[in-house]
């Protein structure tokens, strides 16, 4: 069977970017759509010029949760990989896709996660608390904010000089290299 990946994103999507152009090419993983919920998100424009449908729904669409899960159903959904996605993920989503919703967070949780704790903030938060390292935290999505079961860390330095802004290009680069090959690797163990 062929995995069937939707992406959610809320901002810019370079990690959706990125992701589809790593699977581009692969028959064994298809990314039939991006949903997002922000309609002025550039994420928008990337799905146009990648050729992937994308759509929005509201904030309380992704609350309530069974509109979005009749649409994933539509689809034939059978993953959810959360790329820079900023909403809480709501009980119907998470029961009808269990174990199958992914994450990346821009730090190394437990640190510097839970709500309010996105882009931006994040590297912050880092800097003001004088760490000497950050990173990426891929993990599976529970009911909580940034707390599922962590599957993969990779870490950067931080060096005095650094400001939220170096910090989160260091991280992207992390992301981009890391995050196409553990979605690879999970959906691709959990078919086997
Ligand atoms: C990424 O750095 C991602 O880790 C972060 O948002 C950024 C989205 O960038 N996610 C969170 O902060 C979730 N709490 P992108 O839109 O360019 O991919």
């Amino acid at each position: 069977m062929t995995p069937k990946i939707a992406l959610f994103a809320s901002g810019s999507g370079s990690n959706v970017e990125n992701i589809i152009r790593y699977f581009s090419g692969n028959k064994n993983f298809e990314f039939p759509l991006i949903l997002s919920n922000k309609p002025d998100a550039f994420v928008h424009e990337r799905a146009k010029m990648l050729g992937v449908p994308s759509f929005t729904f509201s904030r309380d669409d992704f609350a309530e949760g069974h509109k979005i899960v009749s649409f994933l159903k539509e689809y034939d959904i059978n993953f959810i990989i959360l790329a820079g996605f900023l909403l809480k993920i709501s009980a119907p989503i998470l029961e009808t896709f269990p174990n199958k919703i992914i994450n990346i967070h821009p730090a190394l949780l437990p640190k510097f996660g839970g709500r309010g704790m996105y882009g931006h903030h994040v590297h912050q938060a880092v800097v003001e608390a004088g760490e000497t390292q950050s990173g990426i935290t891929i993990h599976y999505v529970n009911e909580q904010y940034d707390d599922g079961n962590v599957i993969f860390q990779a870490v950067c330095e931080v060096l005095p000089e650094d400001t939220p802004e170096t910090i989160a290009e260091k991280v992207h680069a992390l992301e981009y290299l890391h995050f196409p090959k553990v979605i690879e690797s999970v959906v691709g163990n959990q078919l086997k």
